[in-house]
């Protein structure tokens, strides 16, 4: 192992990244910076429930309920998955509010943390994106019209509504366009920007290292 090691290291200089990575030096902090890495492990969980899921799912009016039923109900341990997959979508909005709470309660949005602290802003909106267009995809009652009023709600933004309405919607009502952009935006358009924003906002924690818990000044 040791001499794959430095086979490695000396091709790629793969140690320096290995050591700034998970050797890098942390001040002493309590279990409440563990949210963010928790969300992180979450989000991974998403990820891969997530692939194994589209392997069976099928994304129109036809076929969704029937694929998502035989997931659930037939498929070697489809209801692990898709239970992960639902429970873990819950999990991720309540963890990432947590994380968000903790680094502001904490101060440690502020100088230099200014930009993790926007990026981080950035990945609640594709969680909550992710939450949002995931819902339709059962194509059940409860999925129809959450969606119906979800949709209704974006359209009574001032000005710009109506137009918003129609592009998530794919046209005046709810229909097989509706489908397919939901599931589009969920399987290809948000998982991408969340890989580069979790991306930059992991290289700025380790670029400006973890902040140290505040202390009273006396
Ligand atoms: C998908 C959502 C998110 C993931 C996966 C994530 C991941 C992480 C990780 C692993 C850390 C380092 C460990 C820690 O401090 O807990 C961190 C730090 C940080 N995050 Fe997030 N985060 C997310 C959302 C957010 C949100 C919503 C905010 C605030 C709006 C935020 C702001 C920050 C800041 C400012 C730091 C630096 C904290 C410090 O140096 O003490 N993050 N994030």
């Amino acid at each position: 192992m040791a001499r794959f090691g430095n086979w490695l290291e000396e091709r790629s200089g793969w140690n320096a990244v290995w050591e700034t990575i998970f050797l890098r030096k942390i001040p002493k902090v309590n279990w409440f910076y563990t949210l963010g890495s928790a969300t992180l492990f979450v989000a991974l969980n998403q990820g891969i429930t997530g692939i194994l899921m589209s392997l069976y799912y099928v994304p129109s009016p036809d076929h969704a309920w029937n694929s998502v039923n035989y997931i659930t109900n037939e498929l070697a341990f489809g209801w692990l998955i898709r239970g992960l997959h639902h429970w873990g979508a819950s999990a991720m909005v309540v963890l990432a509010v947590l994380h968000m709470l903790r680094v502001f309660l904490m101060g440690a949005y502020k100088y230099p943390r200014e930009i993790t602290w926007v990026t981080g802003l950035v990945l609640l909106l594709l969680t909550l994106g992710f939450g949002f267009t995931g819902y339709l995809l059962p194509w059940d009652q409860k999925a129809y019209w959450a969606t119906t009023v979800g949709t209704r709600i974006a359209g009574v933004t001032p000005w710009i509504g109506d137009f918003l309405l129609r592009v998530m919607r794919g046209g005046e009502e709810l229909s097989a366009v509706t489908l397919a952009r939901f599931f589009g935006v969920h399987v290809w358009v948000l998982p991408a920007l969340l890989i580069l924003f979790v991306g930059v906002h992991l290289y700025l924690v380790i670029r400006n290292g973890i902040s140290a818990p505040p202390k009273r000044s006396e």
